[in-house]
């Protein structure tokens, strides 16, 4: 008897293979492992619901052949909303600085280009990866848990690597929101970016979160 085109062998790799834009199994135990081992690093409960995820994957463009860059990647629950997204001559790189995520990400999905490191060295990581343009950054890093300096570094970088028509999306927690260090990092993101919007807040975010879209100023 023959099988229903659906089910014919030819598809079978297809049904076994992780594709690009699908969550695995593991990814929440793994980045709960990590937070155990370095919780102010990872500085999250739990991988970004999916409502969040699409609020912050929405700086990606969907036509041509754009650069796009993660940072803190983390269990790829971003990850894989960004790779929906991207269209089919783009080009998807993960920054993640804990070595337990390096290896799961590149592990549950192979078609993804792990730059293992600290965003902080974002311009070398890139050109490593023969990269010196970014048309997009998605970002969950924990900023307001990062030193003061560490985060002005890692600005600087995004800075320097964002096309002049660029833009990035980064989340910030509700409940990080009022905190000092948040001000301080708000304001130090007014410093790098002329053009911050808010969106949210996420209330499906668990903690609920608002995303800042952020442009370099125009000049001229
Ligand atoms: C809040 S978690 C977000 C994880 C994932 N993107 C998500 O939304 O579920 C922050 C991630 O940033 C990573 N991270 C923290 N500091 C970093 C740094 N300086 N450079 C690169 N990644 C960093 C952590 O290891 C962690 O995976």
């Amino acid at each position: 008897m023959r099988l229903p085109a659906a089910y014919d062998s030819a598809w079978l790799p297809r049904l076994t293979t992780p594709q690009r834009g699908t969550s695995h199994r593991g990814d929440t135990a793994t980045l709960l492992g990590a937070l155990w081992r370095n919780p102010r690093q990872i500085g999250t409960i739990a991988p970004s619901a999916r409502a969040l995820a699409h609020v912050a994957a929405d700086v990606v463009p969907t036509t041509g052949a754009p650069i796009v860059v993660e940072l803190g990647a983390g269990s790829g629950a971003i990850t894989d909303v960004i790779a929906a997204r991207l269209p089919p001559d783009g080009r998807l790189l993960a920054v993640e600085i804990n070595h337990d995520l390096v290896r799961h990400l590149s592990r549950s999905r192979p078609w993804l280009q792990v730059l293992a490191g600290d965003a902080a060295g974002l311009t070398h990581l890139l050109r490593d990866a023969e990269v010196d343009r970014v048309d997009a950054i998605v970002s969950a890093l924990p900023w307001t848990l990062l030193p003061a300096g560490h985060r002005r570094r890692i600005l600087a970088e995004i800075g320097d690597v964002l096309a002049p028509d660029g833009i990035i999306s980064t989340i910030a927690t509700l409940t990080a929101w009022p905190t000092r260090s948040c001000r301080v990092f708000r304001r130090q993101l007014g410093s790098v970016f002329g053009d911050i919007q808010i969106r949210g807040p996420i209330w499906a975010a668990v903690p609920p979160a608002v995303v800042l879209n952020c442009r370099k100023p125009l000049h001229g």
